[in-house]
């Protein structure tokens, strides 16, 4: 069986790229630093200067990105000064104008939130994922992620109507319709664009580690066996580790030499677990 690689390099991405040739990676699935007027976070971005700190760095996601792949961005905005900042909104204008296409955008629905009390506002329990690609012709393996059909075929299913049995067209002209009919007998379905995942809590050692379902689900959707994943803030390695697992090639790089060598154990112990399983 072919040997699956995981390299986890150090330092900061903009540079760290400039080493990899062009169209390289099929899928790039990250969570940045955080905008945040705090510098004692790694990121001390400020918000009104995320957009011109990130652009650099997209530019080379976007040279290393094969045409085919795909870009995941799962991003939030803050709240500053009593509302929304818009630099997420801002960096998806200045991201086209770069030469993206904003295919996407998926919803994080963090399922597992405790309740909380703010005086303007409820508890924030989803983020962006947000999806960028080079062309409009990319890979995207959708049977890879489809989910069982669910409850409502029993009720929905039971007694077709007349448009029920037809391609019924949208009545709003988005072009879109759809055959309800073609729907019964069958188990499984496609999933929607709103992904219900729990946070992890078991990761200690990030702050801001995302849950593994969550590349999971990403790496399932636009990859194949032995294609090339990077994620360029790497953290704790959570994205390698699932790549890893799933048997897909991976990069990721960190700033933080202690996150650097976190994401190294997880994925040697990863490796170690492969063999095991062999
Ligand atoms: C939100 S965290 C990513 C957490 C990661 N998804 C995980 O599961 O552990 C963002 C990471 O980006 C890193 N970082 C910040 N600036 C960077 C840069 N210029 N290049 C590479 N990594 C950077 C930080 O050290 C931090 O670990």
């Amino acid at each position: 069986m072919k040997t699956i690689q995981a390299l986890i390099e150090q330092g900061d991405c903009l540079d760290v790229l400039k080493n990899y040739p062009d169209n390289f990676f099929d899928l790039i699935v990250t969570s940045p630093p955080y905008a945040d007027s705090r510098t004692k976070t790694y990121g001390g971005i400020k918000p009104d200067e995320y957009v011109e700190w990130f652009l650099p760095r997209s530019e080379q996601f976007l040279r290393v990105l094969k045409p085919t792949g795909t870009f995941i961005l799962n991003i939030k905005e803050r709240v500053v000064d009593g509302e929304r900042h818009t630099y997420v909104i801002e960096l998806i204008l200045n991201m086209r104008k770069q030469g993206w296409l904003w295919t996407e955008e998926f919803i994080w629905h963090k399922k597992n939130c405790h309740p909380g009390k703010w005086p303007n506002r409820f508890r924030d329990a989803w983020e962006r994922c947000l999806q960028f690609n080079k062309s409009r012709h990319f890979n995207m393996y959708q049977e890879n992620v489809m989910v069982p059909m669910g409850k409502w075929a029993e009720t929905r299913l039971k007694h077709l109507g007349p448009n029920d049995v037809i391609r019924f067209e949208s009545q709003v002209g988005s072009g879109f319709g759809k055959n309800i009919a073609n729907w019964v007998g069958r188990t499984m379905a496609y999933p929607t664009n709103v992904l219900h995942i729990a946070t992890e809590t078991g990761n200690k050692n990030h702050s801001a580690a995302f849950p593994r379902a969550l590349p999971e689900w990403f790496i399932k959707l636009f990859t194949q066996e032995g294609d090339w994943v990077l994620d360029p803030f790497v953290g704790s390695g959570t994205t390698c580790e699932v790549a890893q697992k799933l048997r897909r090639n991976s990069v990721g790089i960190d700033i933080v030499p202690e996150y650097v060598e976190m994401a190294r154990k997880r994925v040697v112990e990863t490796q170690l677990y492969l063999l095991d399983d062999e």
